[in-house]
């Protein structure tokens, strides 16, 4: 018998699956919100030795555990076969191609011989929607809650308790919400579900991937995220310090209440275009720059204390751009909840930050529990939900044949139900913001 939802009609069930990067991941969720099961596959340790993702390696890594991770998936939902659900749903883009393949393909398979709906869902939306998703009595989400303070996200468990009873986002909109990842950095304001506008987005690389690139430079371990963030826990974030990229001169914040200018002068004209756009790649510079200075000086900056001041100076930095452009488009937009979701929304500093910040205004604030921020197959499930119930209607279904909405029967499949990769997707935007 098929669970009932507090309505008391059946729980639409959808299967997860995905596979973008380097986590093999599937998970059942039920009317988008309830994680009946989450199983994610790390290749951490396979990657570690090359100091980033390897995307042949990661693509072979999924070929070899996507079978497994989906049977302890649905095993762990007591889903005996997947007939018993009601949709698939797969992450069709952005990623590595290969990556996205393995995933895309058991997907279509499954949908195939089961003749269930198969929902393509862009990972970024699945970021987003990894807010949605409520872990508040869950077995699976407290039991990987129990486990965040020792994952390879970082953070504390006191931070993940703090989370937890934030509870997960409403249906209140406009919405702000600022992805940041390791691919991606975008501030969005969603005006309801499923209808974003862009509003800025780095023009160059990625936070995750500037924690990522700075780690590397100053010998600190991989993933660089959770390594910056150990080491600038003795780290004295005063010693040096780094421009600010893309902020406003004298621009005070959260984290330098007293700014009145940066020590380093900012580059470009903080108006207009690029007031909610991000830039990391300077920053990056920087650090490399003072590196070298730091070494014609005769000193040692790779895995001493001085490393980690830097790393405390350069997570201080990406915390204070990040909430500080956070902080101008939730003002400027009128927002009623603020989300923060990808990989780097499991820092500690950001996280703290961000909770002192809004918590003044009274603006609620959304930070998923820490095994909910980097990439895993229940925030699929969420966003396939409410893409099936809210968006369908209204656009032409990306896999070219009938869709069901949540409370429809499946169609079954017919010849033209394929779904394609979409490998330089971008959120399905609205439109973007004039300024
Ligand atoms: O969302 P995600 O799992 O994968 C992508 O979609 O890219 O994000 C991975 C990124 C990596 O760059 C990683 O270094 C970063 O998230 N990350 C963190 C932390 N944990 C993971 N960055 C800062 N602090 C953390 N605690
Ligand atoms: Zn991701």
């Amino acid at each position: 018998m098929s669970p009932k939802n507090a309505g008391g009609s059946p729980a639409y069930r959808i299967l997860a699956i995905e596979t973008s990067c380097d986590e093999t991941a599937a998970a059942v969720v039920a009317d988008g919100r309830h994680i009946l099961s989450n199983r994610v596959a790390s290749q951490i340790e396979l990657h570690r030795r090359f100091g980033g993702v390897y995307p042949e390696v990661a693509s072979r890594q999924h070929v070899l555990a996507i079978q497994t991770v989906v049977e302890d998936a649905l095993a762990d939902a007591s889903v005996a076969h997947v007939r018993e659900l009601d949709a698939i749903a797969v992450t069709n883009g952005p990623g590595l191609a290969g990556s996205l393949l393995v995933g895309v393909n058991l997907a279509k398979g499954l949908a195939f011989a089961s003749g269930l709906p198969l929902i393509p869902v862009n990972h970024l939306e699945g970021h987003i929607y990894s807010n949605w998703l409520c872990t508040d009595g869950s077995p699976v989400a407290d039991l990987q809650a129990s486990e965040d303070g020792n994952g390879p996200a970082g953070g504390s468990a006191s931070d993940s308790a703090r989370t937890q009873r934030s509870g997960s986002a409403s249906d209140q909109f406009p919405a702000l919400i600022l992805i940041v990842s390791g691919g991606h950095t975008e501030l969005v304001l969603m005006e309801g579900h499923c209808r974003y506008r862009l509003l800025g987005a780095t023009l160059d690389d990625a936070a995750g991937e500037a924690f990522d690139k700075v780690a590397r430079l100053l010998e600190l371990g991989y993933p660089g995220g959770p390594a910056i963030q150990a080491a600038a826990e003795s780290g004295d974030g005063g010693r040096f310090q780094l421009p600010r990229p893309l902020m406003r001169p004298g621009r005070r914040t959260e984290l330098q209440p007293h700014a009145q200018a940066p020590t380093l002068p900012t580059v470009l004209p903080v108006r207009g275009e690029h007031r909610f756009n991000f830039s990391f790649s300077g920053l990056k510079t920087a650090v490399l720059n003072l590196m070298r200075q730091l070494e014609r000086e005769g000193a040692e900056a790779r895995q001493t204390q001085t490393a980690s001041d830097i790393a405390a100076a350069f997570q201080m930095v990406v915390v204070d751009v990040l909430l500080g452009k956070t902080a101008d488009a939730a003002a400027e937009f009128g927002v009623k909840q603020v989300c923060i979701c990808g990989g780097v929304s499991a820092n500690g500093l950001l996280r703290q930050a961000a909770e002192q910040h809004f918590a003044k205004l009274g603006l609620p604030l959304h930070c998923p529990p820490l095994f909910l921020c980097t990439d895993n197959a229940a925030m699929i499930g969420a966003a396939a939900y409410y893409r099936q119930s809210y968006a369908v209607a209204r656009q032409p279904s990306p896999m070219g044949g009938p869709h069901s909405t949540p409370h429809d029967k499946p169609s079954e499949p017919s010849a033209r139900d394929f779904l394609a990769l979409d490998v330089y997707a971008s959120l399905p935007l609205v439109d973007s913001i004039q300024r």
